[in-house]
């Protein structure tokens, strides 16, 4: 007998149709109060899940009592009760390495876009207000040569690494649980703490999960030791930061300039100071965002999922403490 599959995320044709021929699939098309409902309704004869962007607690895992396993379509997993899920035995399974370069190329292009204004400045081109040559007060800073400063070195962190020491030639220095001797060989980067990196980085680049051990990592006494040429750049999660502490530090040109992917709470609300400030790009959580990327991704999941379903260990498991216990 085929098993039950929820699918709370849209999948292109021909990912729903391998689903659909090893799985019967319910279809939940949005998370809206509607959505919600039909998901609840589905989840008692759930054996697999799969999907993003929902917090997936203890509540909404008691309505599921069949459940095998959750295939999260995302690298982060702050979403998921993973102690709750492992007590209850379920295998969960997230997409790493293929959003890698993605993910670096928007912070990448958060970095060009705070260091040389260009939302700023093609903003003003688009309101009719690029009158004649522009100066000074329009100038921005030069993102080759200087010093790029990342914290959290994963993957992730790598890629932006690659970019910065071979694209931009830049100096780099990063913080991380250890030092990582292969990417300092390869990218000439220098292991530091912290508090040494917020002062002397001119990019400051988050790019680690939130655990309960990073949430709130970057506070009012982080954006202190910053300079106010920094630049802070976060394409990990909005949690990392207390949010207002980075939008005074801002306001009070502290830094100069944060190019944003992530938010506390998010979608970002449509009243946040955020969105008053100039020396802000603010981009809707689009790090993994395209086209090619984002297929990989579901593909990536709907692998994992099918696997777990088959007795087989996916390729991606988070919780492996499960194996090779939870096959049975
Ligand atoms: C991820 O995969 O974790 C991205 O941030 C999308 O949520």
């Amino acid at each position: 007998m085929k098993k039950q599959v929820v699918v709370y995320k849209k999948l292109s044709p021909e990912l729903m149709a391998r689903l659909q021929a090893q799985a019967e699939v319910t279809l939940i098309e949005d998370l809206s109060p509607a959505g919600m409902q039909r998901l609840r309704q589905a989840l008692p004869r759930a054996q697999g899940l799969l999907g993003a962007s929902l917090r997936l607690d203890a509540e909404l895992l008691d309505l599921a009592p069949q459940l095998e396993a959750v295939a999260s379509v995302s690298v982060g997993v702050d979403n998921y009760d993973i102690d709750y899920l492992s007590q209850r035995r379920i295998l969960l399974s997230n997409t790493p390495d293929v959003l890698t370069e993605t993910t670096a190329d928007t912070g990448f292009a958060l970095i060009l876009a705070t260091a040389r204004r260009v939302v700023e400045l093609a903003t003003l081109v688009r309101a009719g207000q690029w009158n004649s040559n522009i100066g000074p007060r329009h100038f921005g800073s030069d993102v080759h040569g200087k010093t790029l400063g990342i914290i959290g070195m994963g993957r992730i962190g790598e890629a932006l690494a690659q970019r910065g020491h071979f694209g931009f030639g830049m100096p780099l220095i990063y913080h991380s649980n250890s030092p990582k001797p292969a990417v300092e060989a390869r990218f000439n980067a220098r292991y530091c703490s912290l508090e040494q990196l917020l002062q002397e980085a001119d990019f400051i680049c988050l790019t680690l999960p939130l655990t309960a051990q990073t949430h709130g990592l970057i506070g009012a006494r982080e954006f202190e030791l910053m300079r106010p040429e920094s630049i802070f750049i976060n394409i990990s999660r909005g949690k990392v930061v207390d949010e207002g502490a980075m939008i005074e530090a801002l306001q009070q040109r502290k830094i100069r300039a944060a190019g944003l992917d992530v938010f506390e709470r998010e979608p970002l609300d449509h009243d946040s100071p955020l969105l008053q400030l100039d020396n802000v790009v603010a981009t809707p959580h689009i790090g993994s965002a395209t086209h090619e990327t984002r297929e990989a991704m579901a593909r990536c999941a709907v692998d994992n999922l099918l696997a777990a379903l088959a007795g087989q260990r996916p390729a991606n498991l988070v919780n492996p403490q499960l194996w090779p216990q939870a096959a049975g």
